[in-house]
């Protein structure tokens, strides 16, 4: 497999087309954003240690059913994924609240919801990622019903997967967000799965691993991050076959 022209730049990873027409290669960058990009920074190895988790979790995943974008990890921060059209419908679910569901429905951070709560986000940068319901993601044409359906009965199967995955390791899965994109006709999980894009606290500190140590300036971002990984490998890695 040879690595060919960029195909695709985005703010924390770059797609490169490769020989293959059905496959890409995705690179983590070390470049860490918040708010739709406004605030900046370089933290060195965030690449690494993301392309690490998203392996870990992906292989996860995939070994427990579920259809994914991953085919290989290539180097330290780069893996083989099969090409998709990414659906433009960000997937949130919770199980706790925090973030702009504390803030736009004024629950505690912290307050956990009586069942999983999914809910849909257009992704747009320019105008904030705006949250949707069904009817603008039909009105759109963004999705169909069948693969709205299809994405939220995934979502839904992969949190049950990670709030297994992370309890064993000792960290609550507060929420996460997950993108879905369309190859050969099936509707498959795309993107990543890090604490860039997932909300992870301690179990017993209840302290903060993910994004929001960025997002909130409350630093040890990559440490927290190598934290979450080095569980992973501690609880997983024996368990190869
Ligand atoms: P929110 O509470 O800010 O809406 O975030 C919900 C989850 O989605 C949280 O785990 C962080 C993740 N997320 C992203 O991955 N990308 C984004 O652009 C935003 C706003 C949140
Ligand atoms: N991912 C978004 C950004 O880069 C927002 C966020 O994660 O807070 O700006």
């Amino acid at each position: 497999m040879e690595k060919k022209e960029k195909l695709y730049e985005g703010k924390a990873k770059v797609l490169y087309k490769t020989d293959n027409k059905d496959l890409l290669v995705q690179y983590f960058k070390d470049d860490t954003t918040a708010f739709d990009g406004a605030k900046k920074e370089v933290l060195e190895d965030k690449g690494v240690i993301n392309c690490s988790i998203s392996t870990a979790i992906f292989e996860y995943l995939e070994k427990n059913g579920i259809k994914t974008h991953f085919v290989e990890r290539l180097s330290s921060r780069e893996m083989l994924v099969k090409g998709c059209e990414i659906i433009p419908v960000e997937v949130v679910v919770r199980n706790i609240a925090a973030g702009s569901f504390s803030r736009r429905y004024g629950v505690k951070e912290g307050t956990p919801l009586k069942k999983p709560l999914v809910e849909y986000f257009y992704k747009s940068d320019e105008l904030h990622d705006p949250m949707v319901c069904p009817n603008h993601v039909y009105l759109f044409e963004w999705a169909t019903k069948e693969e709205l359906e299809e994405m939220t009965n995934t979502a839904l199967k992969v949190n049950e997967l990670l709030k297994k995955f992370f309890d064993e390791i000792g960290i609550i899965l507060v929420d996460f967000k997950l993108e879905f994109g369309r190859h050969n006709g099936e509707v498959i999980l795309a993107d990543e799965i890090t604490p860039d894009s997932c909300r992870l606290w301690d179990k017993s500190s209840m302290e903060v691993l993910d994004k929001d140590r960025f997002r909130k300036d409350m630093g040890k971002v990559v440490e927290s991050y190598k934290e979450i990984y080095k569980r992973i490998m501690e609880r997983y890695e024996g368990m190869k076959e």
